[in-house]
Order: structure tokens, then C-alpha cells, then sequence
């Protein structure tokens, strides 16, 4: 028997809120029960697009756009569109006053075809072919990150404009976070460590080029970084590579781009970074760093993805079954899973489901909700708490699953993709459609 079972006039004091940590602000229960998101009830979206669907409030994109700029005013605040990369979100994005970076051939198009200004996009990535290099330079890419001492090669191949180029360098940063998103460090694939005899014959061939122009250096240093002051290390080391290049080449570098990497809550408490945190350690850091090497500051630019658009996206799921193991764990199955959410086998990632078709009053009980694909990995959450009266067909929604999760999806077991859908004032509007069976039979063309 719960605490609520004995004083059932403790209920109303414990129904379950939403926290503003980790929902689309403005996300609230209508009188009937249902969460609604951009004034539209998510229930109304599973009847309607069916279930899964990633559903996106494009409210909060845009606000979180005019925070960065706000924060910000100087810099250049790229959008890093591998978090979500369709033209809705190049659309918001651009119209709030950021730039977009992109990492490959295919992201460069998409924000091609939203009618983006190529000289707002920064193009980098590992592992680019000529193509896609060549692609980047012939529609205009402001800038291009070399990331490795091929790129440079490959670029001889590209249309001779002088093109504007920055080099990534790994500074030697260990941000301490999941093995796959510590960038920073020296021994990994993206960039060149600092320092290196590497970064510095890479230095010296693209300065030796007529068709590039070498304007600053770029690093990454991983992601949900919480501690702004990895930001301030990076911008004393880089600053430093900076002087030593002009020293050694006589060459001024003029910007600095510091990648992305903003840490956001996915389960309440967990850590965010700070924005205006983060500026007061940039601006003290610049100034430190540029007055002991005498160094003219640089320009900054950022590139955050997950930050601008994670806690802008809920995804909806249907409740197919419920199944308790005598002694065990109770698993609550749903529509979707790895397919529509790689992050939780990726990287141990941790989500706070909620029921969203009603508002549940206790009892609770603890349990997994798995997914539905042959996988026995295939787990949204696990040890979470749930209406114990839950059952098949009731909506389960997973809040700030906007970053890294349609950009990530896959169709495992021949289940398409699901669809996107903006909500907006009360409206609801599809962005993507549900990839269907048709659409994966059109691709299998041989036999
Ligand atoms: C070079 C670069 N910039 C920006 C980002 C965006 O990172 P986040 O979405 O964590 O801000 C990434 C992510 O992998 C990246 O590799």
C-alpha cells in the first residue's frame, strides 16, 4: 500500500508536473488530462500521424536561437544541423539570425534547398570525398574545416576561388564524458592534435595554396559539456597555435571557431551549460590569452546542435503491451525504440517517459519500457516510474528527444522511419512524412 493509497488527500499535491528542465516551454495538461505541446494535444497528434512520431515546437527552436544571439551578440553562432537536419529547422534557424554548419554533401543540400546563403554555411567532417568538397566550394560555403592532410589534396581538385578555410585542431581537452563524444582529446579521428608535426605541415601546405585562404582554427571538444571552462582552455591553447603561426609564418589568423557541445537535461537535474556562464569565461579567456601572446582577438564562432533543438522534441509512442516476468522486471512495449531513438543503446543515454493521454493519479510502478525490434537492447528506459495502471494503447510520450534522434533513425526490420510534425499556436503540421514500405521497396532494385 503507497503513501497516497492511506491519505488520498495528498493526490492533488502529487500528480505528476512536467518539468520546464526538460519539456518545450509552454508544455502543460489541458482540462482533460492530455499534455499538450504548442497548444495541441499529443494524443491528437498519435490519432492523427500515427505513432511513433517526433513532434517539434518550433517556439522553442526559435527562442533558443534568439538566447544564443543574445548571449552572443559578437559571435557567429552556427546551427550544427547533424542534430537535426531538415529544411523547417534551416528555415527557424536562419530567420532567428544564425548561420548553419554542415557535414557532408547531403546536409549541404538540404540547407541548399531551404534557400539557405551558402556564405552562412561552414562545411567539416571527416572523411569527405572530392564530390562533396567540390560541392561545398562551387555553391560558396563560407567556410570549409580541413580535417585532415587528404581534404587539403582533394580541394586542388575544386573550382580555384580563393576559398576561406579553417583548420581543426584536437587541443588536448578531455571533457570526461561517454568514450564516443570526447573529441577533444589528442588520439582521435577528427582534426589534427595540436602541436603535432602533422597540424604543422598541414599549416604549411595550405598556406602554400593560392586557391585556399587560411582564416582560423576549429575545434570540437565533444558533447554535453556542462563546464564552461573546457571552452576557456580551448580558446588560451588555440589562441596560443595562433600566435606561434604568425610567428612562424607571418600569417594572421582572424577567427576562432569553437565548436559545439552545449550540455542539455534530458532527465530533470540533470547538468546544463550556462550560456551567459559560458560568455563571461569566453570573454576572460580571450582577453587573457590574446594579451599574453599580444594577439589581435580573434572573431569567435560556435556550432551548437543538441542545444538548440533537443528540448524541442517529444516523441509519442502507443503502449502495445505489458508483460511482467514473476520475479523480475515489468516491460511496457511499445510502437518504436532503436530505430527512432539510437542514443539509449549509443551511448547508455537515460529519458523520463510520461503517459500523455491522461493524467495519471498513482499508484506508480517501476518499469522498462523496451521497443519493439529484434533486439533485446532495444530499451527507451529502464526502472522508470509509470501509471501501474497503464495498458495497451495509452500514449507514452519521451521528452527532449529533438537532437540526434530523427537524424539518427534508422529501419531496422523494415519499419519506416516516423514522421516529423511542427507544432505551432494551437496548429500541427507535418515537416517529414512517415517513410513507408513502398518507399523502402523502391530502393531494393535488384534481384
Ligand atoms: C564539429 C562539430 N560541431 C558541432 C557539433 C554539435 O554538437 P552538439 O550537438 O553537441 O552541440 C558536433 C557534434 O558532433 C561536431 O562534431
Amino acid at each position: 500500500m503507497t503513501l497516497l493509497d492511506m491519505i488520498p488527500s495528498l493526490q492533488p499535491a502529487m500528480l505528476p508536473r512536467l518539468s520546464p528542465a526538460i519539456w518545450p516551454r509552454g508544455t502543460e495538461y489541458d482540462g482533460a488530462g492530455r499534455i499538450t505541446l504548442g497548444g495541441v494535444a499529443l494524443t491528437d497528434i498519435a490519432d492523427r500521424f500515427g505513432t511513433p512520431t517526433y513532434v517539434l515546437d518550433e517556439a522553442e527552436i526559435r527562442a533558443r536561437c534568439r538566447a544564443y544571439r543574445k548571449t552572443f551578440p559578437q559571435a557567429r553562432v552556427y546551427y550544427a544541423g547533424k542534430a537535426l537536419m531538415i529544411r523547417a529547422v534551416a528555415d527557424w534557424v536562419i530567420a532567428e539570425g544564425l548561420s548553419i554548419d554542415v557535414c557532408s554533401g547531403g546536409e549541404l543540400e538540404v540547407a541548399l534547398s531551404a534557400g539557405v546563403d551558402p556564405k552562412r554555411l561552414i562545411m567539416h567532417g571527416a572523411g569527405r570525398s572530392c564530390d562533396e568538397l567540390t560541392a561545398a566550394v562551387r555553391a560558396g560555403a563560407g567556410r570549409i574545416v580541413l580535417d585532415s592532410l587528404t581534404d587539403i589534396a582533394l580541394l586542388a581538385a575544386s573550382p580555384s576561388r580563393p576559398q576561406p578555410v579553417l583548420l581543426r585542431l584536437s587541443p588536448g581537452i578531455d571533457v570526461h564524458g561517454h568514450p564516443a563524444v570526447r573529441t577533444g582529446v589528442l588520439d582521435q579521428k577528427f582534426g589534427f592534435p595540436i602541436g603535432s608535426e602533422t597540424a604543422a605541415e598541414a599549416v604549411r601546405r595550405v598556406l602554400a595554396r593560392p586557391d585556399l585562404e587560411l582564416v582560423g582554427l576549429h575545434c570540437h571538444l565533444g558533447s554535453q559539456i556542462h563546464d564552461p571552462d573546457h571552452y576557456g582552455e580551448a580558446i588560451r591553447r588555440l589562441v596560443g597555435e595562433m600566435a606561434w603561426i604568425r610567428r612562424e609564418h607571418h600569417h594572421l589568423l582572424t577567427e576562432l571557431d569553437l565548436g559545439g557541445g552545449h550540455a542539455v537535461a534530458y532527465r530533470p537535474g540533470d547538468a546544463e551549460l550556462n550560456l551567459t556562464e559560458l560568455a563571461d569565461i569566453v570573454e576572460d579567456a580571450l582577453d587573457a590569452a590574446c594579451a599574453r601572446h599580444r594577439f589581435p582577438r580573434p572573431a569567435i564562432a560556435m556550432e551548437p546542435g543538441r542545444a538548440v533543438v533537443a528540448r524541442a522534441g517529444v516523441t509519442v509512442y502507443r503502449v502495445m503491451s505489458i508483460k511482467q516476468i514473476a520475479g523480475g522486471t515489468t516491460y511496457v512495449t511499445v510502437d518504436g525504440g532503436m530505430n527512432d531513438n539510437l542514443r539509449v543503446a549509443l551511448y547508455g543515454a537515460q529519458y523520463e517517459p510520461v503517459v500523455a493521454n491522461r493524467r495519471p493519479h498513482g499508484p506508480w510502478m517501476t518499469a522498462t519500457v523496451a521497443g519493439r525490434y529484434c533486439e533485446s537492447g532495444d530499451v527507451l528506459a529502464r526502472d522508470v516510474r509509470l501509471p501501474a495502471d497503464l495498458h495497451p494503447g495509452d500514449v507514452l510520450a519521451v521528452p527532449c528527444t529533438g537532437a540526434y534522434h530523427h537524424s539518427l533513425s534508422a529501419s531496422y526490420n523494415c519499419v519506416g522511419r516516423p514522421p516529423v510534425v511542427a507544432v505551432r499556436d494551437g496548429c500541427a503540421r507535418e515537416l517529414v512524412r512517415r517513410e513507408t514500405t513502398a518507399d523502402l521497396l523502391a530502393r531494393d532494385i535488384g534481384r
